[in-house]
């Protein structure tokens, strides 16, 4: 999406060799009319799948996914990270580590927001190494649902998310896709 390259160009910033920071408009400030435009892209992208349900991880994926629930008219579920107080037997729960982070964290989803009736929507908004993705895939999959497609905002592609991904069976689209961030110079895949 080559509006997305040119809004990674204007707002966002090489941290070192493989951070980009997109806070002004993705993981601190939301700009609403931009996430609208990448719900838009979203939309066309997977118009042909049957979807009732949009599924992410807290925190930063929910912005995004907020807008496509709105223009398909479906609800969006997120996947928390914090532990819940309730009953572990009404969750899904797996296990993800960070290699970005260096830390092991739990994500869960209550039993009452997806079960096998559902079609979803895997969104999120950065793929590093494929580990929240393939997470968030394992607590579908425990549900019994299925998953009709996955979309990412910024994939890093010169990290391994895709492979791993990939490597189970699933497509991902991502809407831009960062080559390289070398001597802070933000650069895309053709
Ligand atoms: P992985 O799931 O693809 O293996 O990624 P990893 O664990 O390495 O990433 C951990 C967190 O850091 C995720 O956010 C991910 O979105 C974010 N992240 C990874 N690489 C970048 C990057 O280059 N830039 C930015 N801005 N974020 C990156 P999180 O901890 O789940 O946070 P949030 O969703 O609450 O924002
Ligand atoms: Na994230
Ligand atoms: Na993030």
């Amino acid at each position: 999406m080559k509006e997305l390259e040119r809004y990674i160009l204007e707002h966002g910033e090489a941290l070192g060799e493989d951070i980009l920071k997109v806070d002004a408009f993705l993981n601190h400030q939301i700009d609403p009319m931009f996430m609208m435009e990448l719900a838009k892209d979203l939309k066309e992208h997977f118009k042909d799948k049957n979807i009732n349900k949009i599924v992410t991880i807290e925190t930063s994926g929910i912005a995004p996914s907020v807008f496509l629930g709105y223009l398909l008219n479906v609800p969006v579920v997120y996947f928390k990270k914090s532990t819940s107080k309730i009953l572990k037997d009404a969750l899904y729960q797996t296990k993800i580590h960070s290699f970005t982070k260096d830390i092991d964290y739990q994500i869960s989803c209550s039993k009452k927001y997806l079960n096998e009736n559902d079609h979803v929507l895997l969104i999120d908004d950065f793929m590093a190494n494929g580990e929240a993705c393939l997470g968030a895939i394992d607590l579908i999959k425990q549900a019994n649902a299925t998953v009709e497609g996955i979309g990412i905002v910024i994939e890093k592609a010169f990290q391994d998310g895709r492979a791993k991904v990939e490597a189970q069976g699933y497509q991902v689209y991502a809407q831009a896709r960062i080559s390289s961030l070398h001597d802070g110079e933000i650069t895309f895949c053709e």
